[in-house]
Parts: structure tokens; C-alpha cells; sequence
């Protein structure tokens, strides 16, 4: 022990240094020591900063075993602002979606449609052989024009000629349709909305087939934001009143209490049926009933974990802050476009680079969003991840690699972290690539390494720029 509490930030590091860096994370940014990064734009998943009424309930988390009063106050506040009656606690969301399709997708063979899920959604789906239809409407997001910045479009929305048809086909077929999963916003879209409008369309078709909606809210408050801004019908409303309206749409929710919740850690699941929220609850907690769940442990959180969390969904739906909030996203991603990278018309937490269109020299085989994501490391000591066809991986039945419509390196914002001024240097990082861009070289996966998910454990060879 050296006494030290955390490694002190060496930076800035140079260049050469980097280089060394990649070198031994075996170009995998997910390799990285965090200590080693100027500016972490990895992820936007419990990266976010805590606010001081956040640090005050956590000091008041109650540790008690049993009938904890943190748990009761988090599903309280969580029935409150999501208004499903059934609330189980998680650790994150891809423990919501594993003890969720554990029920769900029982046998193998089940398919499940909607907009594009996150990859450990598809993964979680694709492991217990459920099959994915995307019916997602818009999948070629269009790039950003900085003077008319934002579309005012959802493009994450279901297409929903799509969604009946490929119902009707599997229907005729005699498949079983587990359920419609609605990812608001949509991450592996580029973060794009989803319209009210088109959750009740989804919400009337699957009505009449009898098969379950499922909402994934990571970014469920972001989501609300657009739909304020974006639909003449909620502009009034408040943020977590068109909450409640798209849940009111869903048979039940996943969610990940790192991103719109303000948590550093957590998740929860709400669920209209009590025999399903029944089944669920013993995946979660071997066989013993919905009530007795939290009795059990709060899905592996602390109390503390439980104080933030509850404290956080409530700020999360503050007006003021998610307009700062995706103003700083959509800022950054405009002053990006103007150094002429191609970027995506922006969501709400991410700016979205089209790599394949910025580096026109590489295919989509050697993987333009993870060789953009290593030259802004090198280049600028800057995180990113590609979000394209690396993280899409290899379909499972003929074991080769799928292409993604669109090949994307994801820059996430953490919440309530940097500042304009410290997310400047991004912006020069930019200018500098965009004079080199030909430079940069094509990433291969290491065959010897090839670990899924690729894109945290795979192990990559690059020439660099
Ligand atoms: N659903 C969505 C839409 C997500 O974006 C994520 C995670 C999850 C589910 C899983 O939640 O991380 O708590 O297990 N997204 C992170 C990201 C990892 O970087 O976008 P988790």
C-alpha cells in the first residue's frame, strides 16, 4: 500500500506514451487504466457526478438485512414516477434482462421484435435462443447539419408496417412471439428518441395479437425531454408525467439505474403482472415469493446504493437539468461537425461520429469505429467506443461477422461531469485527426483472442495513424 487513495492523473501523458498504452491494452480502450485518459467519454453508465442531496440520503442508507427503509423508500419512489404497480430491485440492467428473459424467453426459438436493443439486451435475448426481428424505422441516422441542428424527428422510433407484417409472418408461421422490446432512447441507434405517438401505435397493434411491450429505460428521462420538446400534445406536461404516459404503454420495464437514474450502480424492473413479477422474483432470489424479495438482499445494492438511487430519479426529471444536459451534447456535437467530421444528428447522451464516412478508406471489415476510437486516445488521450459492427458481433448460427447499417464511434457524455471548457479539447482533438484522417489504419481482431463481448475483452492489431 503507498498510502495513496487513487493514482494520481499523470497528464498530460505524451504522445508516445499513449502509443506504449494501447500497446499493452492490446488496442482494447476497455483495457485502459482510467488514471491513463484525459477525457472519458466511454460511457455515460454510472460515470455521471452524484449531488450533494444524493451524498446526504446515501449517508443515511439503512445497512439492515432485512426491511431495509432505503428499499421501501427506492420502490416507493419508483412505483411513484414510473407507476407500475410490481417494482423488483437489480444490480444494473443486464441483470434486470437476465432474470426478465429467463422468464420470458424460457424455451429457445422465441423471437422478439422492436427498435434496435442494447448489446447486452441482444445478448441476454440471443443466449437463451431467442431470435431478434429489428423493425426499427430509421437505421440510417442522418448526419448532423449544424445550422438546423437537430431534426426535431424521433428516429428511434418502431416502424410500425414493419412490426405488423413480420407479426403476421411469424404468426402464420406458428412462432411464438415473446415480446416487443422499445429501447427510449435508443442507444444502438445513435441514441434517438422514441415518440409517444409511436409507443401507442406499438402499444394497439400488440394489443391485438396479446403480446407483451417491454420498455428498456435506461434513458428514460431524456427520452421524456424530447417528447416535451418534440410533441405539441405533452409540451405542457411535466417531465415525469410523460414518464408515467410511456410506461402506461408497456406491460412492463427493464431499467439501469447508470444512466438517467444518476446512479453509480443499480437497476430495477417494474412489471404490471403480478404471476409474471411472481416468476421474476424467484429468478432473482431462488424460490420465494414477491414479497419477501428484498428480505433477500436489495439485487445485490447496498442501502446506501438504494439512497442514491431513489434521490437520483427524483432529480433526473428535473427540467433545467436535462436541458442543460442534452444542450451540452448537442453543442459538442455541432462544434465536432464543424471541424468536418461527418456526426450524427444527436440524441441525448452521446455524440455519434459516422467513422466509416470519415475514414472512406477503411471497409466496414476492419472496423472504422474502433480504428477511430484508438486515434482519439492516441491522438488526444481521449475514450471513446465504437458502436458498429465489432460490438454487432458474429451471427450466432453461421458464425460470421455481421455488418451494422452504420459504422459509429460513440462519444458519451457523462452526467453532470465536464465542463464545455474541458470537452474543448475534444473539439481540437478533432481538428488535428481530420488533417490525418487517411492515415489512420484499419483495426483486425487478434483470431487468437477473439473474447465475446468482442468489444470488452477481444484483443485488436492496429498500425495506428
Ligand atoms: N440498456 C441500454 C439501453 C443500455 O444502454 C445499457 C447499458 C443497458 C441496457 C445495460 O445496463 O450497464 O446497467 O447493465 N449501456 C452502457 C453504455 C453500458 O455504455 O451505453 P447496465
Amino acid at each position: 500500500m503507498t498510502g495513496e487513495r487513487w493514482p494520481q492523473k499523470k497528464h498530460p501523458l505524451h504522445r508516445s506514451a499513449r502509443r506504449d498504452l494501447l500497446a499493452s491494452a492490446y488496442n482494447n480502450v476497455f483495457a485502459l487504466n482510467s488514471s491513463d485518459i484525459f477525457i472519458d467519454l466511454l460511457t455515460d453508465s454510472g460515470t455521471g457526478k452524484m449531488s450533494s442531496a444524493q451524498w446526504e440520503a446515501l449517508l443515511n442508507g439503512d445497512e439492515s438485512y432485512a426491511g431495509s427503509f432505503s428499499a421501501t423508500r427506492l420502490k416507493e419512489v419508483i412505483r411513484d414516477f414510473f407507476g407500475m404497480p410490481y417494482v423488483l430491485l437489480v444490480n444494473q440492467g443486464r441483470a434486470a434482462e437476465a432474470v426478465y428473459f429467463n422468464v420470458l424467453l424460457d424455451t429457445p426459438g422465441k423471437y422478439v421484435l422492436g427498435n434496435t436493443p442494447f448489446d447486452t439486451t441482444r445478448h441476454n435475448i440471443e443466449k437463451r435462443g431467442g431470435i431478434i426481428v429489428d423493425c426499427t424505422k430509421t437505421t440510417q441516422v442522418p448526419i448532423l447539419n449544424p445550422d438546423t441542428h437537430a431534426t426535431g424527428e424521433f428516429l428511434g422510433d418502431v416502424a410500425i408496417d414493419e412490426l405488423k407484417q413480420q407479426i403476421d409472418i411469424l404468426i402464420s408461421k406458428n412462432q411464438d412471439i415473446a415480446f416487443i422490446i422499445i429501447t427510449a432512447t435508443c442507444n444502438s441507434n445513435a441514441g434517438q428518441p422514441v415518440s409517444m405517438k409511436n409507443m401507442r401505435e406499438v402499444q394497439r397493434i400488440a394489443r391485438g395479437y396479446d403480446i407483451p411491450i417491454l420498455l428498456d429505460l435506461a434513458r428514460y428521462a431524456e427520452n421524456a425531454y424530447f417528447i416535451k420538446q418534440r410533441e405539441e400534445e405533452y409540451r405542457d406536461v411535466s417531465i415525469a408525467g410523460i414518464v408515467r404516459d410511456m410506461v402506461h404503454c408497456a406491460d412492463g420495464f427493464l431499467a439501469s439505474g447508470k444512466k438517467d437514474a444518476l446512479g453509480n450502480m443499480g437497476g430495477f424492473i417494474g412489471l404490471r403482472d403480478r404471476n409474471i413479477a411472481e416468476l421474476v422474483a424467484q429468478e432473482i432470489r431462488g424460490s420465494i415469493g414477491l414479497e419477501l424479495v428484498d428480505g433477500a438482499g436489495y439485487g445485490g445494492m447496498s442501502g446506501r446504493d438504494l439512497e442514491a438511487l431513489a434521490t437520483g430519479i427524483q432529480e433526473s426529471v428535473d427540467f433545467e437539468y436535462l436541458d442543460r444536459r442534452v444542450s451540452q451534447v448537442h453543442w459538442l456535437a455541432c462544434e465536432i461537425s464543424l471541424t468536418g467530421a461527418p456526426v450524427l444528428t444527436p440524441g441525448g447522451h452521446a455524440v455519434f461520429v459516422d467513422a466509416g464516412a470519415f475514414l472512406p478508406h477503411l471497409t466496414w471489415e476492419q472496423f472504422p469505429g474502433h480504428a477511430l476510437a484508438l486515434a482519439l486516445y492516441l491522438e488526444g488521450g481521449i475514450r471513446s467506443v465504437e458502436v458498429g459492427s465489432l460490438m454487432l458481433g458474429r451471427d450466432p448460427d453461421t458464425g460470421e461477422n455481421r455488418q451494422a447499417p452504420q459504422e459509429l464511434t460513440r462519444l458519451a457524455i457523462p452526467r453532470r461531469l465536464y465542463t464545455d471548457k474541458e470537452l474543448a479539447c475534444v473539439i481540437e482533438t478533432f481538428k488535428s485527426l481530420s488533417e490525418k484522417a487517411s492515415s489512420i489504419s484499419g483495426v483486425k481482431i487478434d483470431p487468437d483472442h477473439e473474447y465475446i463481448p468482442r468489444h470488452f475483452a477481444a484483443r485488436f492489431l492496429w498500425e495506428g495513424i
